[in-house]
């Protein structure tokens, strides 16, 4: 669907340059839900603009749909970018023009449909983005979820294969945001297009991405299903992100291991594990006993899960790791507990 291969993008600033990203690669899918995560000076925007053809790359090339476009200028580049819809963090709305009007707009300048034709689109637009009380308001009479309704059926005008969403939901409140998120998952679904979600929040992409990369400093520094990057961070950039959504209260610290009874591990407990009662029978099977240092529940899409970083003491830990291990339980060891600190401490 879209390819971007070792992409770089730099400006040129007081004569020397600057990168804004450094050798890229992406391969969006065709009908997925793709978030794009990073910080203040990521490269978020700069990727955007890239993504959507209004600026070239430095180095490397871009593909949609199988067609590359190095080079490619003026007007055959209209076609691909038709291709692309685009949702804004601020709505870009005319506020001169109804929501009817400002969902037309785009329909009109195309030039191709006839006046009756752009009606029964617009019409078909404002239900299929809940709006059908509101067709002749005015920008100001709407609330923020609604303007990025609007926002969002005037991206879908012109039929586009893909909606890359900039900060779309970055103005709005949570539930505000909950219910775009809701609407953005339901135009993926019904209507097969895939979205790339720009965002700097892991709740957005916690909330309704397939897969998502983590931008650093221009770099693609991890990347995969939501629920690995979400759940095994291995980038400190993305440990940074995951924490911030979590307020920074859920994870464990270096003061809790060091004060743990036994060794420490993480448990993941993702989709139908999440339900069941494993950890308490494994506990009394291999008799040991276990403290809870620290733990988030939640959801990824739909799945749940559960994270527990549990100090374990008593019988055999060996045992009742493997045991959850062959539950389907994701155990990573974080500490030997007194015992490896104790010898550290021996050794020097
Ligand atoms: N037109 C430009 N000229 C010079 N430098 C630029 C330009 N656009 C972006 N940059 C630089 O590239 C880097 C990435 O900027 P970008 O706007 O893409 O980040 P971002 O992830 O969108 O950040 P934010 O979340 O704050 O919007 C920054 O260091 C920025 O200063
Ligand atoms: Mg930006």
């Amino acid at each position: 669907m879209i390819n971007l291969k070792n992409i770089s993008k730099s400006y040129p600033v007081g004569g020397r340059d600057v990168l804004a990203l450094d050798r890229i690669d992406l391969d969006i899918v065709k009908g997925e839900i793709f978030g794009i995560i990073g910080s203040s000076g990521a490269g978020k925007s700069t990727l955007v603009r890239l993504i959507n053809l209004l600026e070239q790359p430095t180095a490397g090339e871009i593909r949609v749909d199988g067609r590359s476009t190095r080079g490619v200028t003026g007007a055959p580049l209209r076609a691909p970018r038709r291709d692309i819809g685009m949702v804004f963090q601020h709505f870009n709305l005319l506020n001169a023009k109804t929501v009817a009007q400002n969902i037309a707009f785009p329909l009109q300048l195309a030039g191709v449909l006839s006046r009756a034709e752009i009606e029964a689109r617009v019409g078909e637009l404002i239900a299929r983005v809940g709006l059908g009380a509101h067709a002749q308001k005015y920008p100001r009479q709407l609330s923020g979820g609604q303007k990025q309704r609007v926002g969002i059926a005037r991206a879908l005008a012109s039929k586009p294969q893909i909606l890359l969403c900039d900060e779309a939901t970055s103005a709005l409140d949570p539930e505000t945001t909950q219910s775009v998120l809701k609407l953005l998952a339901e135009i993926n679904r019904e209507l097969g297009i895939t979205i790339v979600l720009i965002t700097h929040e892991m709740d957005v992409v916690r909330e309704v991405c397939d897969r998502v990369a983590v931008l650093d400093q221009g770099r693609v520094v991890e990347w995969g299903k939501v629920a690995d990057v979400f759940l095994h961070p291995r980038h400190k950039a993305t440990l940074r992100l995951v924490r911030e959504a979590e307020h920074g209260e859920a994870g464990e610290n270096a003061r809790d291991l060091a004060h743990a009874p036994g060794p420490v591990y993480r448990l993941t407990f993702l989709g139908e594990a999440a339900h069941r009662p494993i950890l308490g029978a494994a506990a009394r099977e291999f008799g040991i006993d276990y403290s809870i240092l620290a733990g988030r529940i939640g959801h990824i899409r739909l799945t749940p899960f559960a994270q527990l970083t549990v100090s374990l003491v008593g019988g055999s830990v060996f045992g009742a790791i493997s045991r959850l291990e062959a539950a389907g339980v994701v155990a990573e060891k974080l500490s030997d507990g007194p015992v490896g600190i104790a010898a550290r401490a021996a050794n020097g």
